[in-house]
């Protein structure tokens, strides 16, 4: 007989203190309603690596919602609750936990929602993506941390390994091949080799998935600390093609975005936008209508892609700020950092940067009100003065709150 493992003091070393408690407490409620509580998915799998992980997931054999209202009650937490699902989520002074309750899922046809209905924590884990997933940690009081690992997860875990549980899996969800390869490249692992060849078979399957999950698993791809790893090996695998066939992984977005990580966190416009960026006008459309990429990343994509046409104008020797400000002024800043992060030639990166970090804030200390009380009527003669002397403040003409009076003073005259 082999013994069962028990987790608990790697729960004590890696959980937050307030945490712990908690799902000691939850533990304990569910003992009284005779029902099954445990820790599951990325949680279990993270104690196991030693990795830090505070998203928790837990699973109830019951009745999830009644038993997440006693648990803040006992906390003086607050519960959401979606009764429809049979999920909660308590939230407590340190964050949140998720419960739900366990469930058995089958699936009517590819890339469909599953019908679900109530099952064993062992049901509930069978549906799961891989075997490093389809973990559970007990948390009844007398089983405290004891590892429930039905599909072997934590060989494995130890065996660096990500395999599928059921050779349909892939069938049922298509956007598991990504998650699949983001897993493998998070961890340095690899993908079990009867897996590999059922995502090769499965590879059309992705056609089966709506833009929303799609853009989903590719905004998860773009939150893990190396995203191009991920994006190539999809590529290598077929995979990318097939989220869309423009897409490419290559040496110059593997240098890309590193460099757009050497300054701080990329947001995920940024990447959208240095992904799609040498696509033309029409794919980068058909990118975002085939993944329906929401208005703010789009348009920092399209501004991205327009922006192109125009580095070629910021390479000229000697152009003053004001006309760096004229070509760039409007366009999210994203894009042009975008730009600057994909430019191959230095003059026009530090044309973009100095946009960036300076252009971009310069504003006149006088505005049309002074203007008026220096006797000139509201209309589009203002409006010239304005911009002429933000453009003087741009290329330092002027400096000072005097220096622009005097420039107005001086227009002023001129003009009558
Ligand atoms: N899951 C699944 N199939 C999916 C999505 C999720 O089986 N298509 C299961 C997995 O067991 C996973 C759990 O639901 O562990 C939670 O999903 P998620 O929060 O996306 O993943 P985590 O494991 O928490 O991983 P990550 O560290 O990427 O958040």
């Amino acid at each position: 007989m082999t013994m069962q493992k028990n987790l608990s003091l790697q729960l004590e070393r890696q959980l937050p203190r307030g945490s712990l408690q908690l799902i000691r407490t939850a533990g304990a409620l569910a003992a009284e309603r005779r029902c099954g509580l445990y820790l599951v998915g990325g949680a279990v799998r993270d104690i196991l690596l030693g990795r830090d992980n505070f998203d928790l997931d837990l699973v109830v054999e019951g009745d999830a919602p009644e038993l997440s209202r006693a648990l803040a009650q006992g906390i003086s937490g607050r519960v959401l609750v979606h009764q429809r699902f049979g999920t909660a989520k308590v939230k407590h002074d340190h964050g949140s936990i998720d419960l739900t309750t366990a469930r058995s899922e089958t699936y009517s046809r590819p890339g469909a929602l599953p019908t679900v209905s109530p099952g064993s924590i062992t049901d509930d884990l069978r549906r799961r993506d891989f075997t490093i997933n389809a973990m559970a940690m007990d948390l009844s009081p007398g089983r405290f941390g004891a590892l429930v690992d039905p599909f072997s997860g934590e060989a494995d875990l130890r065996r660096g390994l990500i395999s599928v549980l059921h050779d349909r899996s892939f069938v049922d969800d298509a956007t598991r091949m990504l998650r699949a390869v983001r897993y493998e490249q998070r961890f340095s692992f690899r993908l079990e080799e009867s897996t590999e060849a059922l995502l090769r078979r499965d590879l059309p399957m992705l056609a089966t998935i709506s833009g929303d999950r799609l853009r989903h698993e590719l905004e998860l791809i773009l939150k893990e600390d190396r995203p191009e790893d991920v994006l190539e090996r999809a590529q290598a695998l077929g995979l990318l093609e097939r989220v869309h066939p423009s897409l490419k992984a290559d040496g110059w977005l593997r240098d890309r975005y590193r460099l757009a990580r050497s300054a701080s966190p990329p947001s995920l416009p940024l990447y959208l936008a240095l992904l799609t960026y040498r696509l033309g006008a029409d794919e980068t459309e058909d990118i975002i209508a085939r993944l329906r990429i929401p208005g703010r990343a789009a348009a920092v994509m399209r501004d991205a892609c327009r922006l192109k046409a125009d580095l070629p104008s910021l390479e000229s020797p000697g152009l003053l700020p004001s006309v760096i400000h004229r070509l760039l002024r409007g366009r999210s800043p994203a894009s042009v950092l975008a730009a600057a992060v994909a430019a191959d030639s230095a003059a026009v990166r530090e044309r973009l940067e100095l946009y960036l970090n300076r252009l971009r804030y310069v504003k006149t200390s006088l505005n049309g009100e002074a203007l008026q009380q220096m006797g000139l009527s509201p209309g589009p003669q203002l409006g010239e003065m304005l911009g002429a002397l933000h453009e003087a403040k741009l290329d330092g003409r002027v400096k000072t709150r005097e220096d622009e009076a005097a420039f107005l003073r001086a227009r002023l005259t001129g003009n009558q």
